[in-house]
């Protein structure tokens, strides 16, 4: 399947790399779709209907408000189309491209590395080999999952924003660390590592928080110290009120 990125910021770029296949691209800069064709394998394009000619696959990393704008330059070309664009429902991408195979994605940047999450929503033309094609292509990018179009706003609040989120709180992490004697690059070391470590074991353990919160924390012990410091600071309404956030500013 050939992949064509339209955009090469961050995402377009992030996804192209962890896609692992040479892609043709365009951006309004021509040097970001030189340097992603350099980085990745591939041809950067002077034109976005000339991506979409020669592609399988479109896929939109522009903004979502240039949606229009890149429809009228693809002009009916794409064979199918894949979106990123934040906050943008089918319904519009049905509009600005009608009578084309479409999905709506929401990833995380962590797709860069292979580690991503992409949430996906068919469109009404898309069939079942294209579906399997796209799960497959960018499963290489992350773990893919189906959701219902009514939830993906509250998919990006959970997963587009938690690199932004879990590097915050590395940061403080490792601020505290070093408030107590530790080298930044030796706290940032251990928190990186005990945060992909956590993740990894809530995932062997079914996603039961519960039972791996109560396996560290002992009576009176240290966990329980930090848990409830941590709850004293409201860290659940914070995460609650985070979300609320985004989706108020997709709403
Ligand atoms: N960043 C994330 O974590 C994330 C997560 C999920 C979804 N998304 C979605 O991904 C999309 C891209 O986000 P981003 O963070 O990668 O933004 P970005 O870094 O600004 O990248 C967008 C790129 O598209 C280029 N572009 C603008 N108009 C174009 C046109 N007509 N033809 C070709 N290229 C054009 C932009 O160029 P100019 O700068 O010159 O306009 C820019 O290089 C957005 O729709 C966003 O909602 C992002």
């Amino acid at each position: 399947m050939v992949v064509g990125i339209i955009g090469c910021g961050n995402m377009g770029t992030a996804l192209a790399r962890g896609l692992g296949t040479p892609v043709l691209c365009s951006d309004a800069l021509p040097e970001l779709a030189l340097r992603l064709a350099a980085d990745v394998g591939g041809e950067a394009l002077s034109t976005n209907a000339e991506v979409a000619e020669r592609s399988d696959l479109l896929v939109l990393c522009h903004k979502p408000y240039q949606l229009e704008e890149v429809a009228d330059q693809v002009g009916g070309r794409a064979k199918a189309v894949a979106s990123i664009l934040a906050g943008v429902p089918l319904s519009a991408l049905e509009a600005a491209y009608p009578d084309t195979p479409l999905l709506r994605l929401m990833p995380n940047i962590a797709v860069e590395v292979g580690r991503g999450v992409i949430c996906y929503v068919r469109g009404g033309l898309v069939d079942d080999r294209l579906a399997a094609e796209v799960v497959e292509l960018f499963g290489r990018a992350g773990k893919v999952v189906a959701v219902e179009e009514r939830l993906i706003d509250v998919a990006m609040g959970l997963i587009a924003v938690a690199p932004a989120y879990v590097a915050l709180i590395a940061e403080a992490w490792i601020d505290a660390g070093v408030a107590h004697g530790m080298r930044a690059d030796q706290a940032g070391e251990l928190v990186a590592e005990a945060i992909a470590g956590s993740a990894e074991l809530l995932l062997a353990h079914d996603l039961d928080t519960l039972r791996v919160r109560r396996a560290v924390t002992t009576p009176r012990g240290v966990t329980a110290q930090g848990l409830a410091a941590l709850e004293r600071a409201a860290v659940r309404t914070a995460l609650q009120d985070a979300l609320d956030a985004v989706i108020g500013h997709l709403g």
